[in-house]
């Protein structure tokens, strides 16, 4: 470990946020209850996991400016999935095999320790190089590097990243995001006995696209899931209409250490949305965090970076398999957040405007089956027809101000509708979850109005 390099930055990033943090908070568009970078740019959620009682997360992080780079594991705890504590940063790009970036990657407790495991990221001579690597805990908050315990294997790019680690009986698996030497996209499967010597076991499962990042494999009630964010998939109609994907397959881990996939579902049907990651948690509930947001999807354009940040992560949902398909649902926690009542099943009938926070839980009851329109802020419209059981969100482009679409189609009704704003930001869960749209807003200062056509029941808090 590189104890002087590391000293030098660790008072670099003290200095960027205590300089920078109270122009973070002065943006009007600066999240109240989303987990965002105090300074700089955030990506992917990693190192999902609670531990004795507490929930860790880390995440990409950028402090010196608003884009992407070498980046630092940013790193905050909570004990009830709302408050987060900010802690130091975890993981930092200090050492020679990770000295571009401590990448992605996820976390295990192991011999009441907590091990990271992370990509570290090289570029020599502007080729790419990438060693997956560890850091161990013995308080969750100061990690030791052990360095790297995995070279690309033969057959791969160094497109070879984003290690999700789990524990089946004795044996530990990693799996990894990885490309073919073809330039096609796959998902590689190591195991391990300590943690520490990794034995690569085959390529579980790929063939598509041009990259697959930030595997993740679970059971979610009697299904096998892999969860991944597959690049390079053209767009299909509705489907796939964001630069990058994320979603699922269900599947069967077969004998052979393949794994047949199923078609590929997109989680989220919203603007922004990658990178999902998962974790179990005491309640034996699976629990995600996404980002939302995306690389190369004009980032450039956010209003925000006068303010020296960009991005943040979805709130923490509850996966589970309904029918043949995952639902993701708030966490019941986020009720703690509600303050005042806005709303008490207010019913609507036909046009009408109501005056709303900027941090507003929502409710809407559909129970007559209607059509609806919503207009949040004058900024997202969401528009549903009960004929082909279609919601259509639109909001205008940041990069061109044309207007934008993404679809999502129920298989029966829409009954419900849940909304969770934050100043920048709408996540909409629709039928509990059957649906989800997450995006990004930027409404002007003075618009509080969300407009409804409908014949709705609404429920509204302050959060
Ligand atoms: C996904 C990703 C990962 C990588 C990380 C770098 O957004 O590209 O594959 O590890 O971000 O920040």
């Amino acid at each position: 470990m590189d104890t002087f390099k590391e000293g030098q930055l660790i008072k670099q990033l003290a200095e960027v946020v205590s300089n920078n943090r109270e122009i973070v908070k002065q943006d009007q568009y600066y999240p109240s209850y989303h987990i965002a970078a105090p300074v700089g740019l955030i990506n992917d959620p990693n190192g999902w996991i609670q531990w004795n009682g507490v929930y860790h997360l880390f995440y990409q992080w950028m402090p010196f400016h608003t884009g992407h780079g070498a980046k630092v594991w940013g790193h905050v705890t909570s004990t009830n999935l709302v408050d987060w504590k900010e802690e130091q940063p975890a993981l930092l790009p200090t050492d020679v095999y990770d000295k571009d970036g401590c990448y992605s990657g996820s976390a295990i407790v192991y011999n009441n320790k907590l091990y990271l495991f992370y990509t570290g990221n090289v570029k020599k001579d502007g080729k790419r190089e990438s060693y997956q690597c560890v850091a161990v805990s013995e308080d969750g908050i100061h990690f030791e590097k052990q360095g790297p315990v995995i070279f690309v294997s033969e057959g791969y790019t160094a497109h070879f990243r984003d290690p999700k680690v789990w524990q089946a009986g004795e044996m530990f698996y990693l799996v990894l995001g990885a490309q073919r030497d073809d330039e096609i996209g796959c998902v590689v499967l190591y195991q391990s006995k300590d943690l520490l010597n990794w034995e690569f076991v085959n390529e579980i499962a790929g063939g598509y696209g041009y990259m697959w990042e930030c595997p993740d494999y679970f059971h979610l009630d009697a299904r096998e899931v892999f969860l991944f964010s597959p690049q390079g998939l053209e767009q299909d109609g509705e489907k796939f209409m964001n630069t990058f994907q994320s979603g699922y397959a269900f599947g069967k881990w077969q004998e052979d250490n393949t794994f047949n996939l199923d078609s590929f579902v997109e989680i989220d049907k919203g603007f922004d949305f990658y990178a999902p990651q998962t974790t179990l948690d005491d309640k034996g509930r699976r629990l995600l965090f996404g980002w939302m947001g995306m690389a190369d999807e004009h980032e450039q354009y956010h209003p925000t970076h006068q303010y020296k940040w960009i991005h943040q992560l979805t709130i923490p949902r509850e996966l589970m398999v309904i029918g043949d398909q995952i639902y993701q649902q708030p966490v019941a926690e986020m009720q703690l957040l509600r303050k005042e009542k806005l709303l008490n099943n207010e019913v609507v009938a036909n046009q009408q405007q109501f005056s709303m926070s900027r941090t507003t839980e929502m409710y809407a009851d559909n129970q007559n089956n209607t059509d609806f329109t919503f207009s949040i802020f004058n900024t997202i419209t969401i528009v549903y027809s009960s004929e082909n059981k279609k919601i259509t969100v639109s909001r205008k482009a940041l990069a061109n101000g044309k207007i934008e679409y993404r679809y999502g189609t129920v298989k029966n009704q829409v009954k419900e509708l849940h909304f969770f704003i934050d100043k920048s930001s709408l996540e909409l869960f629709v039928n509990n979850g059957e649906v989800v749209f997450s995006m990004r807003m930027f409404p002007s200062v003075d618009n509080h109005f969300i407009e409804i056509n409908g014949n709705l029941i609404l429920s509204a808090w302050k959060l």
